[in-house]
């Protein structure tokens, strides 16, 4: 059983592995830090999650538009957002060993420090220096003529070029809103506690233009506030481990006016942001007309004026969605006399939802009857596994730890009366159901 909540953390790194979720990036050859690779499993949950905001946020909307940018930008685009200037941490460096750690993580520089005690060494550490976040390359067959562009900081900028792309081409009416998810790329001084801070990650994002009106962006940042603030409740959270946390003015980006941050009680040193809420105000578009110097400004019909809107964002990062939906769905207990451990996804996250086993796997009837049972659930409910792996106990293990909810087990008295059991995932009952009634009582 768990000793201590920071054990829930090595404990999903672990089982992340073990299971197929998440591995360390190129780990064969040692791997990098704050990169990591996604396995048969987590592909699974982050799309799951991806779907969950494409659907909620973009699609079942009538005011917000999907958008995909590309990831390489021009260095014009992010001095004019400000990042080439602003984007960029403090950083101090361990004058014994020259290790760089962001100044503001404690525990990273206590965890450093006690690393040299422990060698009989003594710390001494630099001054805070400031260092750019972005991630730099150069495109170009030369060294000489390449150009050097940036693997963008995050993936708001595509947005808000393209705002005059998607005025010509959609004809929106303001309030609306565009919405996107990809990779974003920042060098992390410190990368650490897994998916969280990590050097590439995927954010999902939107960006809501309204009238610059203090009214009406004090109204839509309070909407937008909830809204994402339910959305992830519903990714399966406790009320009490979500809460909302408003920035401090210091604490705030270069371009917010207003600040809000979604945080969950990560069972690794507390309240972790895990989605921000934003008023950036004109900042990004006012930027890009100056710099890019084309027209980003708005006609509004209803209005007769003519206006740069502002913008009110909604930020979550998909990786960090994914850590702390894993983190909070772990359980362990005691079933049947053993101790098992178990992840309580919600139904609509869970990478496989109907697992299908055969009671035995040497018998050839059973096996047959277990795959037309398959197929018939499997036109259905896509993400349905046949397993006949190990014996039945195993399977359910397995199961038990990827989240599966609900396993159906073809045995000898299906072949009399074609009936299965379905066994819950959380409470491990099982229920006796008819073969032509299952699809229903698998989707209710
Ligand atoms: N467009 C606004 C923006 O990027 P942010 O607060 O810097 O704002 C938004 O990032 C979200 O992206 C964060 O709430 C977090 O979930 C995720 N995120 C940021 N940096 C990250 C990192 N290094 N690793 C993983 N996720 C990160």
């Amino acid at each position: 059983m768990l000793k201590s909540d920071s054990e829930k953390l090595e404990k999903i790194v672990s089982l992340a592995k073990r299971r197929g979720f998440i591995f360390p990036g190129s780990e064969i050859y040692g791997g990098l830090a704050g990169i990591y690779d996604y396995g048969p499993l987590g592909v699974e949950l982050r799309h799951n999650i991806k779907q969950y905001f494409w659907n909620k946020f973009i699609s079942e909307r009538e005011d917000v538009y999907g958008m995909s940018a590309a990831i390489l930008m021009p260095e014009r685009v992010w001095e004019a957002s400000g990042h080439t200037e602003q984007f960029s941490d403090p950083l101090v460096e361990c004058e014994l060993c020259h290790a760089r750690i962001r100044e503001d993580l404690l525990d990273a520089i206590k965890e450093h420090e006690d690393m040299h005690t422990k060698k009989k060494e003594k710390t001494k550490w630099s001054e805070p220096k400031v260092f750019n976040l972005l991630v730099e390359t150069k495109l170009g067959a030369s060294q000489d003529s390449a150009t050097k562009v940036y693997l963008r900081g995050e993936i708001t900028q595509g947005v808000h070029v393209n705002f005059k792309n998607i005025l010509d081409s959609m004809h929106p009416k303001i309030p609306f809103g565009i919405g996107q998810i990809g990779k974003a790329f920042r060098n992390e001084i410190t990368p650490r506690d897994f998916l969280f801070r990590q050097r590439e990650f995927e954010q999902m994002e939107l960006q809501y233009y309204i009238r610059p009106d203090e009214e009406e962006g004090k109204k839509m940042f309070e909407y937008w506030k909830e809204f994402a603030f339910n959305w992830y409740l519903n990714l399966g959270f406790k009320k009490e481990n979500l809460r909302l946390r408003a920035h401090a003015s210091d604490e705030r980006a270069h371009y917010a006016k207003d600040a809000w941050d979604i945080e969950y009680n990560a069972p690794f040193g507390g309240w972790k942001e895990a989605w921000g809420i934003h008023h950036r105000g004109d900042w990004d578009l006012k930027r890009h007309n100056e710099y890019s110097g084309k027209d980003l400004s708005y006609f509004d019909e209803e209005k007769k004026e003519r206006y740069i809107p502002w913008d009110i964002e909604c930020s979550g990062g998909v990786d960090r969605a994914v850590l702390f939906v894993l983190l909070e769905a772990y359980s362990e207990d005691e079933l049947g006399g053993e101790t098992r451990s178990y992840l309580k996804l919600a139904k609509h996250l869970a990478p496989i939802q109907v697992a299908v086993f055969p009671l035995l796997k040497n018998k050839p009837d059973l096996i047959s009857k277990a795959r037309d049972v398959h197929a018939l659930i499997k036109k259905q409910i896509p993400s349905t596994e046949f397993d006949d792996n190990g014996n039945i106990g195993k399977r359910y293990r397995r199961q038990d730890e990827i989240g599966t909810p609900q396993c159906v087990t073809i045995d000898f008295q299906t072949l009399d009366d074609n009936t299965v059991t379905v066994r819950d995932r959380d409470t491990g009952n099982q229920e006796r159901v008819g073969v032509s009634e299952l699809v229903s009582f698998l989707t209710k």
